[in-house]
């Protein structure tokens, strides 16, 4: 995904472009790009790789202003290169666009037999030669966009500048996030509020469809139907999306280290005064009649869904479905009456898990979203969003959101087998009081990162890793692997332990490390045979487990990493914890950038 920024302002816009930028960076980062009218003259400055190569730029090629848009990039169309950057201009028109332009190729075509070339690689090219184009048959530049839009097909948000105009920026969205901030004699555009968190706290979140004409003075919003409408001017509380590293040398790093805070204020956003009660936002879902649920989201979080169902059958006795949602969208399964759909995204954005939500909510299913950012457009479309209170979470790898989803998700599988009556009140006061000690026990846990920095010093050189796990500990080892791939770029797998032997095992020499995640639970036994099975084979073995499991069966093995000991219901969420150090600190190992890994984004709001 991208991010896009604007500003009418009553300053040199492209300071304030470059900070909004910086608070956008964390959504693609191959290029960034900013353009400015100047007394009524367009201009832009683009620049390839990080934000601060654009930042470089403009210390030597300044560029004047107060109105203003900006982009910074992940390549979908076209390699990341200053011709492939936005903004793209053509003659009096430029944009900036988040999102895909599906019929890109039939429109270049189209404006080829108009003998319009296009100069780059990029899908949003076609937009501005479209609304120049328009323009030039004697449209406004309302008009030019209005027509532009209506010929596109796919996701965008869109933000338009024009030669001679001054004080006129046109917005649009659809599929895409995009919002106004109102500030004073000023007006603000962003992908999110994160954007403009340090420009103003007054934010307007534009529907699916809207279309907008901003001036400094006057904000007109029309809706898919061209009828203006009022969207709601919302205060955000710009304090909780501060952005920073406090110190921390990788906001991954801050983000893992916070986890006992952000969790505790996740725990109590869901418990009532005395803390003996789970208590959800209003909605009219019955939760006592929920007997199947359909869970779908993408990466971490899918592999977070994949641990809830087993707290969703094990202990609420509920049939749980679990899909990726790049499948699920297009397998479009029957839905029966009374199917409940949970979609666990920690954007809010995922394009995927959007379509796959909107596949359902077609079907009638209800629709419940686990989210970090309740404006988001997932959250939007659902009947009850289970928001995760972590704060923004920057790192491209999902660390203190993953916790949080599982804690939410375990709440929830709380909260239906009460409401189903499928658990006594002893057992329910019994994984409360487990999930209350979650903080502690990741604070705990937090205190083994020294042992694990030593253990990534010899990871690093590894050419492939494997992740084992049996039970609710599998979906973790797939989680501890895509960790370790996405950002130290080291090839690794996550098993269920049991699978091993069914051809995987053919991978195992000495060279190839098997990490074994294998709390003392119901499975030890039979994850300590599977982990034997790879040592007879010369396996390098990392055994993570507690003090007495690894008493019982940590000789022979290559490294170990102790726990603290953990009630099994809630062992998936303290086992995150490892997975994410040895992650981080592999990466640092290696000298990849934690924060921002190659090729990645924070949320992929396309396809
Ligand atoms: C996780 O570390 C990755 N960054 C990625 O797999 C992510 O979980 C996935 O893209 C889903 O994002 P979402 O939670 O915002 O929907």
């Amino acid at each position: 995904m991208c991010g896009i920024v604007g500003v009418l302002g009553k300053h040199e816009a492209a300071p304030l472009l470059v900070e909004a930028l910086k608070r956008l960076e964390y959504r693609g980062y191959d290029s960034a790009g900013i353009a400015t009218v100047n007394d009524g003259k367009l201009d832009r400055r683009r620049a390839i790789g990080k934000l601060v190569n654009l930042s470089d730029l403009l210390v030597h090629n300044p560029l004047a202003g107060k109105s203003g848009i900006g982009h910074t990039r992940w390549a979908t169309h076209g390699a990341p290169s200053v011709k492939n950057a936005h903004p793209h201009q053509a003659g009096d028109v430029t944009v900036v666009h988040n999102g895909i332009i599906e019929n890109f190729m039939e429109l270049r075509a189209e404006l080829n037999n108009n003998k319009i070339k296009c100069e780059t690689d990029t899908d949003t090219e076609v937009v501005a030669l479209l609304a120049k184009y328009y323009l030039s048959q004697g449209l406004s530049p309302a008009e030019s966009v209005k027509k532009t839009i209506s010929r596109l097909s796919g996701a965008f948000a869109l933000a338009f500048l024009f030669d001679g105009e001054d004080d006129l920026m046109l917005v649009a969205r659809r599929g895409s996030p995009l919002a106004i901030g109102h500030g004073d004699g000023e007006v603000y555009i962003g992908s999110d509020a994160i954007a403009m968190a340090h420009l103003t706290s007054k934010i307007t979140y534009l529907d699916e469809g809207d279309f907008a004409q901003l001036s400094r003075k006057n904000i007109q919003i029309e809706d898919r139907n061209g009828t203006i409408v009022n969207r709601e001017e919302k205060n955000i509380d710009v304090s909780s999306i501060a952005i920073d590293k406090a110190g921390y040398k990788h906001f991954m790093a801050k983000e893992i280290a916070e986890q006992p805070l952000t969790l505790a204020k996740t725990i109590k956003n869901y418990l009532d005064e005395d803390a003996e009660q789970i208590r959800l936002p209003k909605n009219d879902i019955k939760l006592a009649n929920i007997d199947c649920l359909t869970m779908v989201a993408c990466g971490t979080a899918f592999y977070a869904a994949l641990t809830a169902k087993y707290w969703f059958e094990k202990i609420a006795r509920i049939k749980v479905e679990v899909d990726v949602a790049s499948e699920f969208r297009y397998r479009e399964p029957p839905v029966t009456k009374e199917t409940t759909a949970i979609f666990v995204s920690q954007s809010g954005e995922t394009a995927d898990t959007l379509a796959a939500l909107r596949y359902m909510s077609s079907q009638n299913a209800k629709i419940i979203s686990v989210v970090n950012v309740p404006e988001s457009s997932i959250a939007r479309e659902s009947d009850l969003v289970l928001p995760l209170y972590v704060g923004p979470e920057i790192g491209v790898a999902s660390t203190k959101a993953f916790t949080a989803q599982l804690t939410v998700l375990a709440l929830l599988a709380l909260k239906i087998a009460k409401t189903k009556n499928v658990i006594t009140e002893a057992q329910y006061c019994i994984y409360l009081e487990e999930l209350k000690v979650i903080p502690e026990l990741i604070n705990q846990t937090l205190s083994i990162e020294s042992n694990i920095q030593k253990i990534a010093a010899e990871l690093v050189s590894s050419q492939d890793v494997i992740f084992l796990g049996r039970g609710a500990m599998y979906p973790l080892a797939m989680e501890g692997a895509l960790k370790l791939k996405e950002i130290s770029y080291i090839h690794a797998e996550g098993y269920p332990s049991g699978e091993l032997k069914h051809g995987p095992i053919a991978l195992i020499d000495k060279n190839v490390p098997v990490v074994v995640i294998a709390p003392m639970d119901s499975l030890f036994d039979k994850s300590v045979s599977n982990m034997q099975e790879v040592m007879a084979r010369s396996g390098k073995i990392l055994l993570i487990s507690c003090l007495k499991g690894l008493d019982k069966a940590s000789q022979g093995t290559w490294a170990t990493i102790v726990m603290p000991t953990i009630p099994e219901f809630i062992a998936p969420i303290i086992y995150a914890v490892p997975m994410q150090l040895l992650a981080y600190h592999t990466a640092l190992a290696k000298g990849t950038d934690a924060d921002q890994p190659r090729n990645l984004a924070k949320s992929v709001t396309v396809e």
